[in-house]
């Protein structure tokens, strides 16, 4: 489909025109490269490593990192891209503010446990990066959200939370036919995050995948620091890769807004029972006490009259899926049976047509124009997409197409679940980060094959 077409289509051509750049002082120009730092370069900042160095309008200033062994595979991709070294930042868990410090950087991505994100945030901000790119999760307690959101409106910044399931690509195929009226006005939608993370969560403190029933000071790269919080926390600790696309389209914080939340939690058996299978009755782990429900469901209204049900889902075996629905006064779409029915227009009434047919003839345009550049990267080429869009964000000197607003309100679903299972499963108001905002912001995600 051609741009025009797409745009027309869309109904929405009027909200792609690019965002005023709201920060004059900025200094990367076109022909010049984009000078970017990475805080983090375990699992998921090695994939971001390889996209930055790949890029060559960009130029990767500064990595940072505590572990002397991530560090090492990072040099590993460093020297395969042949391009120079960045300067590597390292010795204590404050190395990221020296690289801060020493180097004037046009924008940085943060790929660090979950704990360290608002900080890492708030003090790119306040050295002065202007485009801060962050992995899922912002924040811990709602009043993290709340600091990300009033540091981003103080320094006049962009922090895009790097949520790549927005990018993938059969959601954005959904995305180009909810904007197209196929599944006609919207009504209930489904997501979440169903994926069996036992030999994540826990390891033997040298694989990265199981081998083992450590975790904390004894465990490698998640089981590091993610298992902990499966140990204090109840509640949907990962909503994001669900959320974002649901949110994306509904529009929220965009003409549309959650207005409540309500989580259940089920009993917590998975990880107990994996560390007594694997470590045997008697290892020390057996007498832990994991808090996070096995199966966590999370129901939230919208102001426009949607409602959304996510499940976090990491605990149990299970094949990995997100589980998404998206349904309308017109049909739906289901990715765990890969199946669409659109009345009147499915080959024949209350059947599913295959979903691959409509996929493909609705195909985003972003995918069409850069298909071929997301071979190899992470997570079936989506991956790509996160550090594109930050990139040409900075270059084109635009708000990102995913904001703070999108980060602090996809995020702050994980605080808002566990008050409301503290609460014995009330439901909780959902605040309003944009302060009103939302009934005057106009979609921007993914308007045009640009980024
Ligand atoms: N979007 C996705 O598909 C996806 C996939 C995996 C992980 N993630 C997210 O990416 C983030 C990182 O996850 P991961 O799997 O890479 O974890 P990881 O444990 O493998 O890597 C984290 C890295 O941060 C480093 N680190 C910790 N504290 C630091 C500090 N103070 N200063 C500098 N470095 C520090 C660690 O040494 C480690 O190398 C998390 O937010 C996770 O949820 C996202």
């Amino acid at each position: 489909m051609h741009r025009k077409e797409f745009l027309r289509n869309t109904g929405l051509a009027a909200a792609s025109l690019a965002i005023a750049a709201t920060n004059k002082s900025f200094a990367a120009t076109v022909d010049t490269k984009v000078k970017m730092g990475l805080i983090g370069v375990g699992q998921r900042g090695l994939g971001h490593l390889d996209l930055l160095m790949r890029r060559d309008d960009v130029e990767l200033v500064a990595i940072c990192d505590t572990d002397p062994r991530t560090l090492n595979e990072a040099k590993g991709y460093i020297a395969e891209s042949k391009k120079k070294s960045p300067e590597i930042f390292t010795g204590d868990t404050y190395a990221w503010k020296r690289m801060l410090d020493k180097y004037k950087l046009d924008g940085i991505v943060i790929a660090t446990p979950w704990e360290w994100h608002k900080e890492m945030i708030i003090g790119s901000l306040e050295s002065g990066i202007k485009y801060v790119g962050s992995e899922v999760i912002i924040g811990i307690s709602l009043e993290d959200h709340w600091e990300v959101v009033r540091a981003a409106e103080k320094y006049k910044a962009h922090v895009m939370m790097l949520e790549n399931v927005c990018y993938r690509r059969d959601v954005m195929a959904v995305l180009n036919m909810v904007r197209q009226g196929l599944f006609g006005e919207l009504i209930h939608l489904q997501g979440g995050y169903q994926h069996d993370l036992r030999e994540v969560k826990f390891n033997n403190g040298t694989d990265v995948y199981g081998h083992g029933v450590e975790f904390g000071e004894k465990g490698y790269s998640e089981a590091h620091w993610r298992t902990e919080h499966s140990v204090h926390r109840n509640g949907d600790l990962y909503p994001t890769h669900g959320v974002g696309p649901i949110a994306n389209y509904i529009n929220i914080n965009r003409g549309n807004r959650f207005t409540s939340l309500c989580s259940f939690s089920s009993k917590s058996r998975g990880l107990h029972n994996h560390i007594i299978k694997q470590g045997g009755e008697n290892h020390p782990n057996a007498k832990v006490n994991f808090k996070l429900g096995d199966v966590v469901t999370t129901s939230i209204n919208c102001v426009n009259g949607e409602t959304i049900l996510l499940q976090h889902d990491t605990d149990l075996p299970r094949p990995y899926s997100l589980g998404f629905r998206v349904q309308g006064t017109e049909g739906l779409w289901m990715d765990v049976n890969k199946s669409i029915y659109i009345q009147e227009k499915s080959a024949k009434a209350h059947q599913w047509d295959e979903a691959k047919q409509w996929l493909d003839k609705y195909d985003h345009p972003l995918w069409q124009r850069w298909s071929k550049e997301t071979a190899g990267a992470g997570h079936g080429g989506m991956d790509f997409f996160v550090i594109h869009a930050l990139v040409e964000s900075i270059k084109n000197k635009t708000a990102t197409p995913l904001d703070v607003y999108d980060a602090a309100t996809w995020s702050a679903i994980s605080p808002l679940s566990e008050q409301s299972i503290g609460l014995g499963s009330q439901t909780v108001e959902f605040p309003d980060f944009t302060g009103g905002q939302w009934m005057y912001r106009k979609p921007v995600f993914a308007l045009t094959d640009s980024y």
